[in-house]
């Protein structure tokens, strides 16, 4: 498989493409709009066609590069099926690998950050969005979030996996890239494998955070597969923009 972690800084966030070596096809897992190109240039020199993106959720802190890609290069979109979004493709289900050349993704339906999040287990690595985080996990506080779901999709399912499982989450904040499920199973100072499901609960609505500023106009673009909503203020254009520095990559 080929494989490239790749940043986007203004959002924090991992997209991750995976390329199948037989058959040149590639995927994205969470792409990020202004970094549309970049991803697409590395695509380029690795000889890859790109068969299709996938979000693992309706993100709120940016806007997926779905569409763009879309109109690019002809991808697929796929989202997960719980959300009906009407410009999808492939609707991502429980049970339902999601197979690209002889890559083959399978999806956990793993909710509590929102109510349609998936986790992609692909051989030794899981992809685990905003669900499990390097020593956190993601917030509980909107899009249907829910602490007690959250606490049995990271308990019962992604610490379920074997323990030599590389976790690859969709944000780190602290320039960490990569984790196992045995160290957060250990160290994950939210939830570790000893950590009771009420003191979870308590910690994540306790948390106050503040309220996230791009939401309300991510969650538009979002739901058409990512479209920059015309109405947004010039203090958040940057979202829009393509990039112009590429730190990663
Ligand atoms: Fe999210």
């Amino acid at each position: 498989m080929i494989f490239r972690q790749l940043f986007e800084p203004l959002s924090s966030t991992y997209t991750y493409l995976l390329g199948c070596e037989e058959t040149g096809l590639a995927v994205l897992i969470d792409p990020v709009y202004p970094a549309w190109e970049r991803d697409l240039e590395i695509i380029n020199s690795l000889h890859l066609k790109l068969y299709s993106t996938v979000d693992t959720h309706i993100h709120a802190d940016h806007i997926t590069s779905a569409l763009r890609l879309k109109k690019e290069t002809d991808s697929k979109i796929a989202f997960p099926a719980f959300d009906n979004i009407p410009c999808a493709d492939i609707g991502i289900e429980e049970g339902k690998p999601f197979r690209v050349g002889s890559l083959e993704l399978n999806p956990l339906f793993t909710p509590g950050h929102t109510d349609d999040h998936f986790s992609f287990l692909a051989g030794d690595r899981v992809f685990t969005g905003d669900s499990l985080l390097i020593d956190g996990c993601g917030r509980t506080d909107f899009q249907n979030g829910n602490p007690e779901t959250l606490y049995k999709s990271i308990t019962e399912k992604l610490f379920g996996l074997s323990d030599d499982t590389l976790v690859y989450p969709a944000h780190d904040y602290a320039d960490r890239r990569v984790s196992t499920i045995a160290q957060e199973k250990k160290r994950n100072a939210r939830v570790n494998a000893e950590t009771n499901q009420d003191d979870f609960i308590k910690l994540m609505n306790e948390l106050d955070l503040p309220y996230p500023k791009f939401i309300d106009y991510a969650l538009v673009g979002n739901r058409q597969c990512g479209v920059c909503p015309h109405d947004i203020p010039d203090r958040l254009e940057e979202y829009c923009k393509q990039m112009t520095l590429s730190p990663q990559g």
